[in-house]
């Protein structure tokens, strides 16, 4: 019995760490802030925080079971699951294709800001340093590349290994980055109204589009919605407890991302003002080089901090590339090499509008947005709600819930919150997800307005 006990943690531990390498990355550190900002701040937090614990937990623990249960990738595992379904593998499938290139973009930002705090150029923490730097032709585009690089060598020499080995000691680290910042922040002048902004819900600020926001977010932050997480419960040992997993992968995840909020919004406050929130992706590189700048050896920490969010990028940007790679090695039968040299061409070419949108090609709007914030609406906005409405289908009316929870229960483990996963599956989530989603569409398009 101690025997199955020891194997079952280690199991379980080693699966929750590449769970949350892959989950934590820049949807936690410059995605939720920026969002949490946009969206009215307490009112955005509250509804994420309830999202997670319902939507998120049916989700995750859905997909882990998924994959442990059919012991195989995203396109395969719903072909096994229904023969009808199998075009949602592919749906599933296309999401990571498309936030791969977009990724990058923003990992290059990341690579260029390390270079500049290394560098030491005082006029990071301006206001119009990041706006000029992003509008250049050429230099983001560079630094694009070079991110793009880095990511498809770790991928073709398969060194996940180490860079698994760094990303053990660096959690940590971030983690304790992230608290010092915070507490930084929070003896800088003016800060409380940006602290009340974020934990202070604020009724009058709320509309579908909030709950549209955050439910992309929590598909994105999460990897839901697009086969990632089907694909590692494949790898689960069957005697895992998969209930304890789930739990531990969300809390690590929505606990970085409180905390990436809590460490830019009251700074954004203290610099800027209320109306200051407004400022969108640029955020995170706008807010805390103000922040460093004030600081004693910001420098250090300024570089120090953009090294760790370089580290927390390229761990998910591999993992992104993998499941790429390995679908296409699979499709269409290509060697690994060959796969890597056409997916790092295509995410290159198709990354270069979301670089370029900010600056050169900033005339150019789909959907009265910029390419970036496009990209990042069709994947997160749109085809992940259908991907997770699909799903709820699936499991909740067509198969039914059973599978899913005997998945859980196997070898006489537990499941919290059993009946909570049960209702939300079959009435609860699918509803709510697919009203949300017209409804936002709708006003997206300005056919109704809120
Ligand atoms: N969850 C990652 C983050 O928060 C981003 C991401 C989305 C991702 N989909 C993924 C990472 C798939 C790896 C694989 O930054």
């Amino acid at each position: 019995m101690s025997e199955g006990k020891r194997s079952s943690f280690t199991g379980g531990l080693g699966f929750i760490l590449a769970a949350a390498g892959s989950a934590v990355g820049l949807g936690n550190l410059w995605r939720f802030p920026y969002l949490a900002a946009q969206y009215g701040g307490g009112i955005f937090l509250l509804v994420y925080v309830i999202l997670a614990v319902t939507f998120g937990f049916a989700l995750m623990t859905t997909e882990i079971a998924i994959g442990r249960k059919t012991g195989t990738s995203v396109v395969k595992a719903y072909k096994a699951l229904d023969k009808r379904f199998s075009f949602l593998g592919y749906l599933a499938a296309i999401v990571p294709i498309i936030i791969f290139p977009y990724y990058s973009v923003i990992g290059g930002w990341v690579t260029k800001y390390i270079a500049v705090y290394a560098t030491g150029n005082a006029a990071v923490s301006s206001d119009t340093f990041f706006g000029n730097f992003i509008a250049e032709p050429v230099e983001p585009l560079a630094w694009f590349a070079i991110f793009l690089v880095l990511t498809a060598i770790i991928v073709f020499l398969g060194v996940e290994k180490g860079i698994e080995k760094v990303g053990k000691f660096m959690m940590p680290v971030l983690v304790v980055m992230i608290i010092g910042i915070t507490i930084y922040v929070l003896t800088l002048e003016n800060t409380m109204s940006g602290l009340y902004y974020y934990l202070v819900p604020d009724f009058s600020k709320f509309s579908p589009k909030t709950v549209l926001a955050a439910l992309g977010q929590l598909f994105y932050s999460m990897s839901l919605a697009m086969g990632i997480m089907i694909t590692y419960g494949s790898y689960l040992k069957k005697d895992v407890n998969l209930n304890a997993c789930v739990n531990q992968i969300e809390l690590f995840d929505t606990g970085i991302a409180l905390f990436a909020g809590l460490m830019i919004i009251p700074a954004v406050a203290s610099f800027s003002g209320i109306e200051g929130m407004n400022q969108g992706p640029g955020l995170m590189f706008i807010t805390l080089p103000k922040v460093f700048a004030q600081m004693p050896a910001g420098r250090m920490v300024g570089l120090a901090f953009f090294i760790l969010v370089f580290f927390a990028a390229i761990t998910s940007s591999i993992s992104l590339m993998e499941t790429i790679i390995s679908f296409a090695m699979d499709k269409f039968h290509v060697s690994r090499p060959k796969a890597c040299i056409v997916v790092l061409i295509l995410a290159f070419i198709i990354g270069i509008p979301s670089s370029l949108g900010n600056g050169v090609w900033s005339n150019i709007t789909l959907l009265g947005k910029d390419f970036l914030s496009f990209f990042d609406f069709i994947s997160n906005s749109v085809l992940m709600p259908i991907v997770a409405f699909l799903t709820c289908i699936l499991v909740g009316w067509v198969l039914g819930t059973k599978f899913v929870v005997d998945e859980v229960k196997r070898g006489g483990c537990k499941f919290g919150r059993e009946k909570l996963y049960v209702v939300l599956m079959k009435y609860i989530a699918p509803f709510c997800i697919i009203a949300i989603l017209i409804f936002a569409v709708l006003e997206g398009l300005g056919i109704i307005t809120v």
